[in-house]
């Protein structure tokens, strides 16, 4: 996976810019006023246009996309320097061009000094978003709106010593931006990131991502020898043959990796999935006596949930 230019990671929240950034076609203090670049693109020239009746999104240009398999892909797109956000958290995207655009939530699978921006996501046929979605090519348009939110956040977590990640499918984004964050390695000794699939095939972005600490120019020397991917399938065969609420519940996680179970003293757990994998995995946390947290409230753990279109 190529490796981005680095940029400022710049204070969350942090009020934007008057100036309009290069790539974003549609502040309010330019709106009505600008010109559309004339690129000679049609589709960006009528989604130019279009810029202008949205302030409250960007207009981003697809500038990467990797399909793993027929369900998964990740994309990457231009940043607005005004967009700032914290790694963990999501963003609401959209595409133009539609009669009546749909938005959907999407964590930043990139970190924040990132200078472009990464999405991963599934491929739900017929959905009001995603059948369009994963069409995309280099050079369309992305409608990102400017406020990123989210508790999958180091903020929300109170000082412990290990982190864990549980994520299945598309939940591993928020992960794929906390693990490239210096943040994440000054605040625990150590990470494990687990994820589960329904093939081995659906795991290979997380793979991608854990070695590619080790190249990353920011977390290499930080991470090494610090992070674990613990990986479990349920619909082909495969050494860990099950979801990672079964590899918890008998104990198997932690005899694998050679860990204590989850503890209040020691384990920050984030978790992104299914609804019903975070209701599991947030009735497990509950049961080691670990505490939910918040931004307003840092706590032992905390629950996202992962996207479809
Ligand atoms: P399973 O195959 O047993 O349903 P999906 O692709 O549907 O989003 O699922 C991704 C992975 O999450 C699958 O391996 C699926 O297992 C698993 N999964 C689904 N529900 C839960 C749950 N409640 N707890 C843990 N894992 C789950």
């Amino acid at each position: 996976m190529p490796r981005p230019a680095l940029r400022a990671p710049g204070p969350a929240g942090a009020p934007e810019p008057a100036a309009r950034c290069e790539s974003c076609l549609c502040t309010d203090k330019l709106r009505g006023t600008m010109v559309a670049p004339d690129t000679g693109d049609e589709t960006m020239r009528a989604a130019t246009a279009e810029a202008m009746d949205r302030p409250d999104c960007h207009l981003e240009t697809v500038t990467e996309v990797e399909h793993y398999t027929d369900r998964l892909f990740r994309f990457r797109t231009t940043r607005p320097a005004s967009l700032r956000f914290r790694s963990g958290e999501f963003v609401m995207i959209g595409l133009p061009g539609g009669e009546k655009p749909v938005f959907r939530a999407y964590s930043i699978a990139s970190p924040n000094w990132d200078d472009a921006l990464e999405f991963f996501s599934i491929k739900v046929p017929g959905g009001p978003l995603t059948e369009r979605l994963q069409k995309i090519v280099p050079g369309d348009g992305l409608w990102v709106k400017k406020k990123p939110t989210g508790t999958l956040v180091l903020d929300a977590l109170a000082p412990g010593r290990r982190l864990w990640m549980l994520a299945t499918g598309t939940g591993v984004a928020p992960f794929a931006s906390l693990v490239r964050d210096p943040e994440t390695w000054e605040k625990f000794e150590e990470v494990v990131l687990t994820q589960t699939c329904r093939t081995a095939a659906e795991l290979r972005y997380a793979e991608e991502i854990v070695a590619g600490l080790a190249e990353d120019p920011l977390v290499s020397e930080l991470a090494a020898g610090r992070v674990r991917l613990y990986t479990t399938v349920t619909r082909e065969p495969h050494p860990r043959p099950m979801r990672i609420t079964t590899a918890i519940e008998s104990g198997r996680l932690f005899s694998d990796l050679g860990t204590a179970p989850f503890s209040a003293g020691t384990d920050r757990v984030m978790i992104c999935g299914s609804m019903e994998m975070l209701r599991d995995c947030r009735a497990l946390c509950l049961a080691a006596g670990l505490t939910e947290g918040s931004n307003a409230r840092p706590a032992e753990f905390v629950v996202e949930r992962a996207f479809a279109g």
